[in-house]
């Protein structure tokens, strides 16, 4: 190209840059997405996805800024931003949500979602439907989408863990969850509540011994340099809503709005995929970095059964009455308590 050739191509592109810049009609917004989690978690991953999905249903008017490793906060304190409308989004474990809206805990209640397909059947059928009113009703936060992230299961760095004897002196770390908490006491042992942002440094300073997180989540966090045992006592299924001020929410127009839900279904499926097709890969990683994984001894039935009978009928005023258990426990075709 000679040199007046390119100079009109360059005043041609300046043109057009100029209309950009001082069209009035086009601004880009970028929501705040707070997260727990590092990079590589399914936080993470749902999180980028909802991005992705959000700028594509709507012409690149809505971006995300992604802030992971609790940057913008512990979990629950991320809650209380979003109520107040001074944080847009944030993805959480449920376990942190359901202090701020107790139904959610039928979530949390210890062996009651079995499988990655239960977990989906709850969020995205009428359960999670109700679940999404009451949140909005209690918190102030709409969930928009859900993220799975598989089984907790318990790490320490002390020694093996097969039975609930081994147990009894292994110090745990455990959200600020009632339910969790309570498991714990059925199990026989004190657990440590504590924020989720303060997890690693209580683990690498052994203030604590253990706590317990789905593989997805040990693997991100590197907790595989922290903890050396596991156990696969499975109790709680991981489940990682995202969540939108319901003030933000109601400020856009409704197509915004469905914009907003059809990305973050768009990325809770995502998820689910993302989960079916690493998890296993991340376990036989763990093992290859160390960690030694173990079953309970046994089975799981003693675990079960204590914490069961000791935990579930404490709660039952609280996630809405025995029938929105039993309502569950039909859908999932067990038997009621
Ligand atoms: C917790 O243990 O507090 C949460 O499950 C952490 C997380 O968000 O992954």
């Amino acid at each position: 190209m000679n040199y007046k050739n390119k100079l009109t191509k360059a005043l041609s592109l300046a043109t057009v840059v100029v209309a950009a810049s001082t069209s009035s009609a086009w601004t880009q917004t970028s929501w705040k997405i707070a997260g727990g989690d590092s990079q590589g978690s399914s936080q993470h991953v749902f999180g980028l996805k909802f991005v992705e999905e959000i700028e594509k249903k709507t012409g690149d008017q809505f971006t995300g800024a992604l802030f992971m490793n609790s940057q913008l906060g512990s979990e629950q304190d991320t809650v209380t931003e979003a109520s107040l409308g001074t944080l847009d989004f944030s993805i959480i474990a449920i376990n942190n949500v359901t202090p701020f809206s107790p139904t959610v805990g039928i979530f949390t209640l210890p062996y009651v979602i079995q499988s990655l397909e239960e977990a989906q059947l709850l969020t995205q059928g009428e359960v999670g439907k109700e679940l999404v009113e009451n949140t909005v009703r209690d918190a102030g936060v709409r969930i928009v989408g859900w993220a799975y992230t598989g089984f907790r299961v318990l790490t320490n760095s002390k020694k093996p863990v097969k039975t609930l004897a081994d147990l009894q002196d292994v110090i745990v770390r455990v959200p600020k969850n009632e339910i969790m908490i309570d498991t714990y006491k059925a199990w026989g042992v004190n657990p440590t509540p504590m924020a989720w942002s303060e997890t690693f440094t209580a683990l690498q300073q052994q203030v604590v011994d253990g706590q317990d997180n789905p593989y997805v989540t040990i693997d991100a966090m590197k907790f595989d340099t922290v903890q050396k045992y596991v156990t696969n006592i499975r109790y709680i299924f991981s489940i990682e809503p995202l969540i939108m001020s319901e003030a933000i929410f109601q400020a856009q127009t409704p197509e915004i709005q469905k914009a907003v839900l059809e990305a973050g279904l768009s990325a809770t499926r995502y998820s689910a995929k993302f989960l079916q097709e690493n998890e296993a890969a991340i376990k036989q990683r763990l093992v290859e970095k160390g960690m030694v994984i173990d079953d309970p001894a046994n089975g799981e039935k003693e675990w079960i059964e204590k914490a069961t009978q000791a935990v579930w009928p404490r709660y039952y005023d609280s996630i809405g009455g025995k029938d929105k258990l039993n309502k569950v426990l039909r859908l999932l075709g067990r038997n009621e308590v």
